[in-house]
């Protein structure tokens, strides 16, 4: 706790050896409490999840399960830029404190050596026109020291990646100081227009091919970055450029 420089996130901390999934608790927290900048970690989640359903498997003790609650004044359609801000603020925080080279992967996993350490789920209450809660849950696998064979060649561990063992403790206190002062300079435009430079530098799919699968058509082209709402720029071979919202889509090729 003392290594947080952070004036409002984290300063409530709920701790918890097990729990269902810290995203569904930060849910629970937030639909009963005035809880901006409250951070929920478990040191093991039995129901973690992850984008599209998936599950997202969170043993004991080797990783960060972290949700951040928020409770912003802004329209609801807003609240995918904060999962780009997350993972902004992750990269930095895992660069800082590792000194590895972390990638994003548009729109929000990160990379370290072309394998993923980190997935971020961004959920939000329901009410349709006035935004009540806004929960960033990050998942970053930290210590572990081994993945399941089906898994092994597209995830890692920060620690397989830098051959030591790191602070839990310290990289989460690191997000959070990032992410509140990102969120800080996001609430004044209410877009990314400040981030795009930052983002798009750390950006792994910048300048490659990538492939589209949406529901309705699929194509590749060329990403070329994130524009200031958060959308990645993809060209295609007639030049024609297209922006694609994170929604739905699935991004292929790294
Ligand atoms: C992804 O599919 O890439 C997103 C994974 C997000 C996992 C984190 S772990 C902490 C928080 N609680 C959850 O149940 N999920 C998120």
């Amino acid at each position: 706790k003392s290594l947080l420089q952070t004036k409002i996130f984290g300063k409530e901390v709920r701790f918890y050896d097990e729990i269902d999934s810290t995203n569904m608790e930060a849910r629970r927290h937030a639909e009963a409490h005035e809880s901006h900048g409250m951070v929920i970690l478990a040191e093991q989640q039995n129901a973690g999840k992850g984008r599209r359903g998936r599950n997202w498997v969170s043993p004991k003790g080797t990783g960060i399960w972290m949700s951040l609650i928020l409770k912003p004044e802004f329209a609801p359609e807003k609240a995918s830029m904060l999962t780009l801000l997350g993972a902004l603020a992750g990269a930095e925080a895992i660069k800082d404190c590792t000194g590895l080279d972390c990638r994003i992967k548009w729109p929000n996993d990160l990379v370290v050596n072309g394998k993923k350490v980190c997935g971020i789920l961004t959920e939000m209450s329901s009410e349709i026109d006035y935004i009540h809660y806004v929960i960033i849950g990050m998942g970053i696998n930290v210590n572990a020291d081994f993945f399941p064979d089906d898994i092994c060649h597209v995830a890692t561990s920060l620690k397989l990646e830098g051959k030591q063992n790191y602070m839990r403790n310290q990289i989460a206190a690191k997000i959070l100081f990032y992410l509140e002062k990102h969120y800080e300079k996001f609430c004044n435009y209410g877009d990314l227009r400040d981030f795009v430079k930052e983002y798009n530098l750390l950006l792994i799919n910048r300048g490659k091919e990538v492939k589209i699968i949406d529901s309705n058509h699929t194509f590749t082209g060329e990403a070329l970055g994130i524009d200031s709402e958060g959308r990645l720029l993809v060209k295609d071979a007639a030049g024609q450029i297209t922006e694609v919202m994170s929604g739905e889509v699935s991004v292929r090729g790294l």
